[in-house]
């Protein structure tokens, strides 16, 4: 697929004996919002680590917008863990601006500006000066996504972005990935919530680190053969019927 923002082959890693990641493929076009979806434990996280280069593979091979990943492509990725790495003792303005300088934002009016608008997006503007250490763990996971897309990169991984945000919160943040999307950004999304699966334009359901179907929601819903199947139906049926791959 030339127009793939990933392009991932025969990808194995491997936790000491543990096979995470078994022989995995997967073409990731570009301009859309994607979504990884699997129980707990399915390789959603070690995954994201692959695609960002936090984490090497065993075998196979990974391009992110035709690169290998690692820091020749840090500036075109944003990444926002799964669990929060803030520095607890500085502001959200703090935060959000050490990112912006890591990756490589030195002007500083352009960065300020871009920052301010950030920290509105998030919702955060009245706690600007507060340090992390007094946020709630909602509040926590804000700041963290505002970290992952300051420097408005092409290609952005969030690893569970709407956990522990509340339903108006959720919906702000989708119509900004809608926004991205729209621009050419490619979001890359771990999930476990349908309702973020039914955002997304195409999902793969990931299971003992295999994709085990892939396609849009509509797709994915219609494999299972019944109108008005959910995706938590459409997942299950594709766990029962073993590995189903609708068209991508
Ligand atoms: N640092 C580690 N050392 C050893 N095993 C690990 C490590 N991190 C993850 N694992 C194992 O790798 C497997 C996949 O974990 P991973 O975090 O990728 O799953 P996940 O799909 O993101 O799960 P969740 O939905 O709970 O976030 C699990 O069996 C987990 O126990
Ligand atoms: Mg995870």
């Amino acid at each position: 697929m030339n127009n793939a923002s990933i392009a991932i082959d025969n990808l194995t890693f491997k936790y000491g004996k543990l096979t995470v990641i078994d022989n995995l493929s997967l073409q990731i076009p570009g301009g859309i919002s994607f979504g990884l979806l699997g129980p707990n434990g399915s390789g959603k996280t070690t995954l994201i680590r692959l695609m960002v280069g936090l984490l090497k593979p065993v075998s196979g091979s990974i391009r992110c917008l035709g690169k290998l990943p690692g820091t020749a492509n840090a500036k075109n990725i944003g990444y926002m863990p799964q669990l929060p790495s803030l520095y607890t003792e500085l502001t959200v303005e703090q935060n959000i601006d050490f990112f912006a300088r890591i990756y490589g934002m030195r002007d500083r009016k352009a960065r300020q500006s871009r920052i301010a608008d950030v920290i509105k997006l998030v919702d955060l503007w009245s706690k600007r000066k507060v340090s992390i250490n007094q946020l709630s763990g909602g509040m926590r996971q804000r700041v963290s996504l505002g970290c992952a897309i300051v420097h408005q990169p092409p290609l952005i991984f969030l690893d569970e972005p709407t956990v522990g945000l509340d339903p108006e919160l959720r919906s702000h943040f989708w119509k900004y990935f809608a926004e991205l999307t729209c621009n050419g950004s490619t979001i890359i999304i771990s999930s476990h919530t349908m309702d973020d699966a039914a955002h997304c334009q195409k999902l793969a359901f990931l299971r003992e680190g295999k994709v085990i179907a892939q396609g849009s929601p509509a797709e994915l819903r219609a494999t299972t053969g019944v109108a008005e199947a959910t995706l938590e139906e459409a997942f299950l049926y594709c766990i029962r019927h073993g590995k189903v791959k609708a068209n991508v």
